[in-house]
């Protein structure tokens, strides 16, 4: 199952890829958990312990390799580079180990006006493409609303795009963008998650506001996600309410794509 996860900042999409990746991993599947929000923080989320993070660098910071894999030193080639570096071996030689999930942390690019194409871009982008359409693991894609590193070619082959919402009229606003980028790439699968829902008025608040979508599950507003977050560790590992909901998401999102 190839799944990638958006919604407007701070709804929870972070906390939803971290607790699906480590809930996969438990029944048994192997996991590539992939961030690719500039601002990286899904390896908290995952659990992943602070002196493993310390040695793992972002794929976008590793200037001499994303040069040696594009061939675009400046003074060798001049401004040209290579548009399908080789990318095979990157999930093995860089990614974060914990409890059968890799994590492949992208980082941040530096965007120009109209989009990057710029080696490091390439190099993130033709990454995410192989392990979409290669991969045979479970890949969960931790993303920004605005889906960049995802090209048209790779969208068609995501299992379905998991757009996360809370109770308020932003982030459903933002779930609308969503889906018109989502069908302009040709993603075949979309659905709602709605996050920190507190009660019913906020369920049907959600469902109401999202004519046309097809909500997979909900999220309970929950003080141990927060907790979790202060204390810099998964929700997985001390919440047995999210490890449930997150749970029925999981065999909800595999009734519908498999
Ligand atoms: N169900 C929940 N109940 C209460 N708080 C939550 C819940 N889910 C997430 N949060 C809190 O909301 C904040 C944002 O969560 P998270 O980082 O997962 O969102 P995000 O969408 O990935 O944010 P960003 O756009 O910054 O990447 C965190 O402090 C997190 O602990
Ligand atoms: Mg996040």
């Amino acid at each position: 199952m190839k799944v990638a996860i958006s919604g407007k900042g701070g709804v929870g999409k972070t906390t939803l890829a971290g607790v699906m990746a480590r809930i996969l991993a438990k029944q048994g599947y192997k996991v590539l958990a992939i961030d690719a929000d500039p601002d990286s923080n899904l390896a908290s989320a995952i659990g992943v312990d602070q002196k493993k993070l310390d040695s793992a660098k972002p794929l976008a910071l590793m200037k001499e390799f994303i040069e040696e894999r594009t061939s675009s030193k400046k003074g060798t080639y001049g401004s040209f580079f290579k548009l399908n570096p080789r990318v095979d071996d990157i999930p093995e030689r860089f990614a974060v180990d914990k409890d059968g999930i890799k994590l492949v942390i992208l980082g941040n690019i530096q965007q120009g006006g109209g989009g990057c194409f710029c080696p490091e871009s390439v190099l993130l982008k033709s990454l995410l493409s192989y392990i979409i359409i290669e991969r045979d693991e479970s890949v969960i894609v931790d993303m920004e609303a605005g889906l960049e590193h995802l090209g048209r070619g790779t969208a068609e082959y995501v299992d379905a795009l998991l757009v996360v919402v809370e109770p308020g009229k932003r982030s459903f606003q933002t779930a609308y963008q969503v889906k018109r980028l989502s069908q302009d790439l040709g993603i075949k699968n979309l659905y709602i998650v709605g996050n920190k829902i507190m009660d019913i008025s906020d369920d049907e608040l959600m469902r109401n506001s999202l004519e046309g979508f097809t909500v997979l599950g909900t999220i309970s507003y929950n003080e141990k996600v927060i907790e979790a977050d202060k204390l810099g560790v998964s929700p997985f590992d001390i919440d047995e309410k999210i490890r449930t909901e997150v749970g029925y998401i999981i065999e909800a999102l595999r009734n519908r794509v498999t």
